[in-house]
């Protein structure tokens, strides 16, 4: 790869200007501003399109920041952030008042996160501030696992997009909030609850009415255009044998090897890579000139259930499914 230095420093400036940025992370791109800027917050929701009661993330450089951003950081959390970071973990918790409503949503709760990938890790530490960041998509839109992602996704609107490679994990990072008696996972990641109740003991999993809102945890997201829909393997393959029998152009994304006589994608039967290759892999496809989307269940166990998630929700909001070929 040539020298990143350059193109930080351009970065540097451009977040210092108050302007957004795609910025690489290892489970997905951000669309970044400085945390402490609420105009250029503002202008991240403006760009995605997002409803202004959704909360962003703060990324850091490290936990030493932690306390800058939270008034107070339980225990647990302080232990799995000693665990995972930087990596793919949020963790949510009560914010200082000094945090700017349009970056929390008007709640009384920050998301933070210090993520991985080189590139953002040395951008932060020279940024020396947080980073507001949500995904680099449109709202509801599939998250940008390339530079190229993002750049299709915004052109011009985002001049700036710091390239990163292909995002390692693929889908976006576990979120823990510590707003209960115990801690919750809000939304599952590479990070598993098996590993998180490893270093905090038990946890609970999945939102309930008191958990804060998060848009990563709506029912219809992460969603292509297509119509699609998620079945086992067999009911696939008849499947798509009708709808082609209709005349309709079926695509499929299928776990080792496609079924015969049909186009479509393929990704690996192991959690960690399918998830690495699940948003491009959906992205090629919403863009291949399918009228229906076949999505093959993968299998069920703990490893799989951020994809599964991710699945559901993308089947749940993809257009839906018009009965004419
Ligand atoms: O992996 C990731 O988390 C990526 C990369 C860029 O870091 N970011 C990401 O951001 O997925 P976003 O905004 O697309 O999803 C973050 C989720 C949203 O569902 C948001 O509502 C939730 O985190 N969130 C952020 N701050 C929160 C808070 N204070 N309380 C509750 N949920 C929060
Ligand atoms: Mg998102």
């Amino acid at each position: 790869m040539s020298d990143p230095a350059p193109a930080i420093a351009e970065a540097l400036d451009a977040l210092r200007r108050g302007e957004v940025i795609g910025l690489p992370t290892e489970t997905v791109y951000g669309l970044a501003a400085d945390a402490s800027n609420a105009d250029a917050v503002r202008r991240i929701f403006a760009l995605k399109g997002r409803p202004a009661d959704h909360p962003v993330i703060v990324h850091i450089a490290d936990a030493s920041a932690l306390r800058r951003w939270a008034r107070s950081v339980p225990a647990p959390a302080q232990a799995l952030a000693a665990a995972f970071w930087p990596g793919p973990l949020t963790l949510i918790l009560p914010r200082q008042s000094s945090v700017a409503d349009v970056v929390t949503g008007g709640q009384d709760t920050v998301g933070l996160r210090c993520p991985s990938h080189p590139l953002a890790l040395c951008l932060l530490r020279e940024f020396g501030g947080g980073l507001a960041a949500p995904s680099a998509n449109r709202f509801g839109h599939i998250s940008p696992t390339s530079a190229e992602h993002v750049r299709a996704e915004f052109g011009d609107d985002v001049p700036l997009v710091l390239d990163g490679g292909d995002c390692e994990v693929g889908i976006e990072s576990t979120i823990v909030a510590f707003t209960g008696s115990r801690p919750r996972i809000l939304r599952p990641g590479r990070i598993t609850r098996a590993e998180i109740e490893a270093v905090v003991g038990t946890v609970d999993a999945g939102v309930d009415s008191g958990s804060p809102r998060a848009s990563g945890t709506l029912e219809a997201h992460y969603a292509p255009r297509t119509p699609m829909l998620l079945l086992a393997r067999a009911a696939l393959e008849v499947e798509a044998r009708q709808q082609a029998a209709l005349g309709k152009r079926v695509r499929v994304l299928a776990l080792d090897a496609l079924p015969a006589n049909v186009q479509g994608l393929v990704l690996p039967a192991r959690a960690a890579d399918y998830a690495h290759g699940l948003y491009a892999a959906m992205r090629a496809l919403d863009e291949g000139g399918g009228q229906l989307l076949l999505v093959e269940r993968p299998p069920a166990g703990p490893g799989w259930l951020a994809v599964q998630d991710r699945l559901r929700r993308a089947a749940a909001g993809a257009e839906p499914g018009d009965d004419s070929p």
